[in-house]
């Protein structure tokens, strides 16, 4: 309150003096002291203010007169008017306030704006017993509070870059005013006040709106009353999208794009900061494949490799922006990869190859040695790198056998890699050759092998010249030639290479006939097996030849004859010849091999010996028993000699009779050889029997002994009657006998007679014949005749004569002995 002491403004209303005479005690009035004072008062709408009229500790006035002028301008209207106790307030003051008056103070509650103006007071003070006159101005501001501010965005959204103002009002309030701002994040956050914005008056200008502009506006408005903050208000700049932002995960950049690796899980994000937030579109290779901000790929395919390309879209702006990427799917080739190696053309070298095709990108291949080697690889190492076939040459000389080499393949689809490897060696020995006739004998075939070994060996066939026949190959050569022109005795040479070993061996073949090896002559007893053996010399380079046999005629001996047995083996045909006959098996057989180049033929006697001749033997006694069908026989050996038993042959004497004798008939064969004596039955009494015995050593018979006709038993033993009856038969055979001889004797005039009689008994009654021998000695055999020592009866035909043997003359009926018997 500014109190100011100013010029006692003139007296203006003579109203004041009708109080006068209310006012107390009677006092003399001291007009000539009177004291002005001024100041100023403010207040506030709606408050109280009080005003005093002179000094307040000061006795108050003991009247008390306030008038009032507005604003300061025209005359003064009363207000109220005091004395003591009593007050008057004029009536209409209640624009200005609720007014009271109080000892001299006034009182304006409620104060309204009208209530501004000039206040004047006039009063009378009591003083020393007399009343003093003072006056006093009151100059009344009325300030008014400021009101809530609004705050007002030229839009509530604006896009960024565009020109936004942000105005502060407030309805009323005493001026002057002022204005800050506060800003909040659009998702609250402290409110700071914006900074290096024009303007921190009722005005907010942003210009131009960028995004950070966005969110919650308030402005506080202050005068010296109060301050008060509007109601937040929010601003929202639309923008973008911006340019998209693409991550890749797995994060696999490179050059150009990103990769991934085959059945990876790709998650790829877009990012394109945007208000409203973007809507985000996914194009692959330019087709759409996804709506979102994040694309899972889940387990990727190499066909969704390509481009990707991301599409943000502001709804709002209408505004789109997009990236794309370039990913990469990787995958490694199929299988793994695969090791060779191969002999050079010159088979100095061995070139080593490595391969694997295909995969994305090409799988890197870089060959690597045995550790040992690898120090002076090094520096070569990642210079032999190469994209799915790696390539090596290894000389020879300066591999060891049995080194190892790798191929190691790298990929980055395969964290950990791929290898193949392979180990160089060669095989132990040396080729064999070995030679073989195609059927039919056109073409022999010459074959080499030498199996084995890293890389393969390589063989070829070259002529003893050294020239060469065909190609080098692996591990086995095969030649074959036309058998037209004259292989036999040429040589062919199979040489091997191989780069680990150098000069490589070589093996030889000579063509050549078969080389047949056999016993020149085989003996072998009669009866016995003869094994004629025939074997090819020369186990290898063998041409496979066909073997035979022929025998003595220079007939292909077969199997299944019963007279041969033959016998096959890998490298020989035995022929055994059963059975063995003198001596008709005698001979010389041949032996024959054919093959492809010749044919080779040995021929082998074969000699059938006889067993030494056993010894002679007479008869010592021959006689009837008492019945004249058995007689009993004795006889005993003459000489040395060995036997394996004794033969009893007998006939018919055909005597008186010249005629062709009966022939022997063995009555006893298989007799051991110990024995001396048999007893011979079966006799028919009405014929009389010569007998002989012949002593065998196996097949070979000795001279027969003499002939005998059995002796008649001793007399005493004879009944008379018996004798007579033989007598009488004797008579009749005694005549039969001369007939017969008589026939045989003119057989010429006598033809039919003479076949009629001897067709069964003669010469042709020999026959059928069993074998060829047998049909031999029964062509010389015309009758009997005394066996040379050492003919062989054959044991199978017990009943017919023995052969004779060869070069025996075909003799006329020998001499018959005929024995006249007579009855004692
Ligand atoms: C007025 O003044 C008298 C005497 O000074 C005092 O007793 C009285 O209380 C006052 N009245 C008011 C309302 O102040
Ligand atoms: C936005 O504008 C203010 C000043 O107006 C500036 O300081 C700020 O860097 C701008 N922000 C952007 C994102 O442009
Ligand atoms: C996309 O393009 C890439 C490269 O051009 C191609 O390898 C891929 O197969 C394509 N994929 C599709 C589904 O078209
Ligand atoms: C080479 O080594 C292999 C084993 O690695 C062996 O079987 C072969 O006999 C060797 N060759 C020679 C010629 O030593
Ligand atoms: C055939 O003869 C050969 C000798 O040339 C011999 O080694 C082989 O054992 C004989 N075979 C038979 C079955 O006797
Ligand atoms: C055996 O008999 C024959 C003829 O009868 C005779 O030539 C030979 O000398 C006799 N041998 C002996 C050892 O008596
Ligand atoms: C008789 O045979 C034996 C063996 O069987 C032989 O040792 C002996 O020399 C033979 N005697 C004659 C005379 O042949």
């Amino acid at each position: 309150m500014e109190r100011g002491r100013a010029v006692p403004p003139p007296w203006r209303g003579p109203w004041i003096l009708c109080l006068l005479p209310a006012l107390a005690g009677g006092q003399p009035l001291v007009a000539s002291e009177a004291a002005y004072e001024e100041w100023q008062v403010t207040g506030v709408r709606g408050r109280a203010v009080e005003m005093s009229c002179g000094l307040v500790a000061a006795a108050p006035p003991a009247v008390v007169f306030w008038s009032f002028t507005p604003r300061g301008e025209g005359p003064p209207r009363a207000l109220a008017v005091g004395s003591g106790r009593d007050v008057v307030v004029a009536p209409g003051t209640g624009t200005l306030g609720r007014v009271t008056l109080r000892n001299g103070t006034l009182e304006l509650r409620e104060l309204r704006v009208a209530a501004q103006g000039r206040f004047l007071c006039q009063g009378l003070f009591p003083e020393r017993g007399r009343l003093r006159v003072g006056y006093a101005a009151v100059l009344l501001r009325v300030l008014v509070p400021v009101s809530k501010p609004f705050v007002r965005p030229t839009a509530a959204a604006a896009a960024e870059g565009a020109a936004v103002a942000l105005t502060c009002t407030v309805r009323e309030g005493t001026e002057p005013l002022s204005f800050s701002w506060q800003h909040q994040e659009p998702r609250g956050g402290p409110s700071v006040s914006p900074v290096g914005l024009r303007g921190s008056g009722a005005e907010l200008s942003l210009t131009p709106a960028n995004r950070s502009h966005t969110g919650w506006y308030l402005c506080t408005a202050s005068n010296e009353v109060n301050s008060h903050t509007s109601e937040p208000v929010y601003l929202d700049i639309v923008y973008g999208p911006d340019e998209p932002a693409i991550s890749v995960e797995p994060f696999s950049p490179e050059q150009g794009g990103f990769s991934a690796g085959e059945r990876e899980d790709v998650v790829l994000s877009c990012l394109a900061p945007s208000n409203p937030p973007s809507r985000y579109v996914w194009l692959h290779n330019g087709t759409q494949v996804h709506v979102g901000q994040t694309y899972v790929i889940a387990a990727i395919a190499r066909a969704q490799a390509g481009t990707y390309t991301c599409l943000a879209e502001n709804t709002h702006l209408q505004t789109r922006t997009q990236a794309t990427i370039v990913l990469t799917v990787y995958y490694p080739p199929a299988g793994s990869p695969s090791c060779s190696a191969l002999a050079t053309g010159d088979l100095q070298d061995v070139a080593l190859r490595c391969r694997w095709l295909g995969g994305f990108p090409l799988a890197q291949l870089r060959w690597v040695g045995s550790l040992e080697e690898e120090k002076e690889e090094e520096e070569e190492g990642v210079m032999g790198t190469s994209f799915s076939m790696a390539t090596r040459i290894q000389p020879g000389v300066a591999t060891r056998n049995g080194s190892s080499f790798s191929c190691l393949a790298s990929h980055p689809a395969l964290p950990q890699g791929a290898a193949c490897g392979t180990t160089l060696w060669v095989p132990p020995g040396s080729p064999t050759c070995a030679a073989a006739a195609t059927k039919g004998d056109e073409y022999v075939m010459l074959q080499c092998r030498w199996e084995g070994g890293t890389p393969p060996v390589t063989l070829q066939w070259r002529d003893g010249g050294g020239r060469a026949l065909g190609d080098p190959t692996p591990s086995t050569a095969v030649l074959v030639l036309s058998t037209e022109g004259s292989l036999g005795g040429r040589e062919f040479v199979c040489a091997a290479a191989h780069p680990l070993r150098a000069p490589g061996p070589d093996c030889r073949l000579r063509l050549e006939v078969p080389d047949l090896e056999a016993a020149s002559e085989v003996a072998v007893l009669e009866g016995g097996e003869a094994l004629l053996t025939c074997r090819q010399r020369g186990t290898s380079a063998r041409l496979s030849a066909t073997v035979a046999w022929y025998d003595p005629k220079e007939r292909e001996v077969t199997q299944g004859l019963a007279k041969y047995r033959l016998e096959q083996g890998e490298a020989w045909l035995n022929l055994t010849v059963l059975d063995a006959e003198w001596p008709g098996d005698s001979g010389i057989y041949r032996c024959t091999a054919t093959n492809s180049v010749g044919t080779a033929s040995l021929p082998v006697r074969l000699r059938v010996d006889r067993y030494p001749a056993p010894p002679n033997v007479t008869i010592s006694k021959l006689r009837y028993t008492r019945a004249r069908t058995e007689v009993q026989l004795e006889w005993r050996t003459q000489g040395t000699g060995n036997l394996t038993g004794f033969m009893v042959q007998r006939r018919q004497t055909k005597k008186p009779l010249r005629e062709a004798p009966s022939p022997w008939e063995t009555a006893a064969g298989n007799i051991e050889p110990h024995s001396r004596d048999r007893r011979l039955g079966g006799l028919d009494p009405a014929v009389l029997y010569a007998f002989r015995v012949l002593a065998v050593n196996h097949r070979t018979a000795g001279h027969p002994s003499e002939v005998q006709t059995p002796a008649e038993p001793p007399f005493e033993a004879y009944p008379a009657v018996t004798g007579a009856a033989v007598a009488g038969m004797l008579v009749a055979t005694a005549a039969s006998l001369l007939a017969v001889r008589c026939i045989a004797r003119h057989r010429e005039t006598l033809p039919r007679l003479h076949d009629l009689l001897f067709r069964t008994a003669g010469p042709g009654a020999q026959e059928p014949v069993d074998t060829p021998e047998d049909a031999e000695a029964a062509a010389s055999g015309e009758e009997e005749a005394a066996p040379a020592p050492g003919e062989a009866p054959a044991p199978s035909t017990a009943a017919e004569p023995l052969s004779a043997p060869p070069g025996t003359t075909d003799d006329p009926p020998a001499d018959v002995t005929i024995t006249a018997t007579a009855t004692p």
